[in-house]
């Protein structure tokens, strides 16, 4: 099928090369041509596993091409994706000017029948708002429908994801609709869920909360298990293994960040509060998130005997591993708290300091764990990055001023840890007594 994709961001390129892996006819939309001429040359604009081998392989084929204007992008394409960024406004809500400008310019651009498809994670009603902005340019009705396909890709597995979803949801007005969209993605081994617009849009926004809820929840045990010493760990262990409640995403932290759950769960707020429903789960649920790096830095904080004039060395800026992503990551929020209170910060991570640096003048960026952490009062394990498990311990701890290591991400084991030399503090487990002035 010929498909065009609007927008080459964390959805918009993943989407674009594995559906023209899939063997359809792509052009991904962008109106960045810089961007578009790394894509070309086959250079991904973000640091995403896989991502790069895909886009080679579909740019040999000639079935994946890039434009930068819509008009001649969706030319010829039978599904428009629209999968450009929505984010948040200052009201709570997402802020869809993207979105609504992409649906002006299709719709100048109609003169046989598209499929136009909401990828982005848009509010309830934005099917309706999307038909009724491409209808406004002079499209003729009979020709177009609008249909919601959420995406569920992960950062950081977004290609995996892309092949291996859970299933694919969509969302249609017309069952032929329905029926065309998911014949672009045969070939794929998992359910497809049709269902109406409306509840497809809510579909996102609930699995989104849902999950954050559930990282919020044990979160929350991890507090109480802190307090009556146990270990939030093996609690989840033991959750996990009843299949109701499954073992994904119950693992302990700082708590959710990224481009997707904050921005989404205040948004499910913010439309339910609309609506005339106080989705108070959700507010509790962000109220655990927003308490969980305040409560472990305040933990550090004690440990150390406050944290003027301490430097304090960070392992991990990303929100999760495997990304160069820094929005809503919890690093921001610890290194604004660790300025504020009068700390010198260092810190390292495997590919996201070029946009760290951009955010911290005041932070000095090393490019190596041993020299990040040298001189440090304490280390704090923020994202758990797969090379830092393998980190020697015993190096690390020898270059240390004071080796305090918090692990806020349950990466280390506290044996090892010990046996190294640090005094080693962990999310969800009772810490070592703390020091007083
Ligand atoms: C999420 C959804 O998982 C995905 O389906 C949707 O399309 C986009 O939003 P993403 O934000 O890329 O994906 O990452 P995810 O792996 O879900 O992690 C989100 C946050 O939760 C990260 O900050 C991560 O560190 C945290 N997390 C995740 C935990 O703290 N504990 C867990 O057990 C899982």
């Amino acid at each position: 099928m010929k498909v065009a994709v609007v927008g080459t961001g964390y959805v918009g390129l993943p989407t674009g090369v594995v559906l023209a892996d899939l063997g359809h006819d792509v052009v991904c939309i962008d109106r960045d041509e810089a961007k578009l001429e790394r894509i070309h040359r086959g250079e991904s604009p973000i640091y995403e596993p896989g991502l790069e081998e895909v886009l080679h392989k579909v740019l040999k084929t000639g079935r994946f091409r890039t434009r930068a204007s819509i008009a001649e992008g969706v030319k010829g394409a039978e599904i428009v994706f629209i999968a450009v960024g929505t984010p948040q406004g200052p009201d709570g809500h997402p802020d869809l000017s993207q979105v609504i400008g992409a649906a002006e310019e299709i719709g100048r651009c109609v003169t046989a029948p598209v499929i136009v498809v909401n990828k982005s994670t848009v509010p309830i009603g934005s099917g309706d708002l999307v038909e009724r902005t491409i209808l406004q340019q002079g499209a003729n009705p009979e020709f177009v429908d609008v249909v919601s396909n959420p995406e569920f890709l992960r950062e950081g597995s977004a290609i995996k994801d892309s092949y291996n979803p859970d299933r694919i949801v969509i969302g249609a007005k017309r069952k032929e609709a329905a029926e065309k969209l998911a014949a672009l993605y045969k070939g794929m081994d998992c359910p497809v869920f049709v269902t109406d617009v409306h509840s497809s849009e809510v579909i996102k926004y609930a699995s989104n909360s849902f999950l954050a809820t559930k990282i919020s929840f044990i979160n929350a045990v991890s507090r109480m298990c802190e307090l009556c010493d146990a270990d939030v760990a093996a609690v989840a262990e033991g959750m996990g293994l009843d299949r109701r409640i499954g073992r994904e995403f119950l693992k302990a932290g700082l708590g959710w960040g990224g481009s997707c759950f904050p921005k989404d769960v205040t948004a499910l707020i913010a439309q339910s509060k609309d609506l005339g429903y106080d989705f108070s789960i959700l507010r509790a649920s962000s109220q655990v998130n927003d308490d969980q790096v305040r409560h472990f830095m305040s933990r550090g904080e004690k440990l150390l005997g406050g944290l003027k004039g301490k430097t304090v060395a960070l392992l991990g800026l990303s929100f999760k591993p495997n990304t160069d992503d820094i929005r809503d990551a919890k690093s921001l929020e610890i290194i604004r708290l660790l300025l504020e209170k009068g700390a010198s910060v260092r810190a390292h991570d495997p590919v996201a300091i070029s946009a760290a640096e951009a955010v911290f003048p005041d932070v000095s960026f090393c490019h190596d764990p041993y020299e990040t952490a040298s001189g440090a009062d304490a280390l704090i394990l923020v994202t758990e990055w797969g090379e830092y498990a393998a980190l020697d311990l015993k190096r690390l701890a020898s270059g240390m001023r004071q080796a305090v290591l918090l692990d806020g991400r349950r990466l280390f084991d506290p044996r090892s840890a010990e046996q190294a030399g640090f005094t080693y503090v962990r999310v969800g487990s009772k810490g070592p007594p703390e020091q007083t002035e």
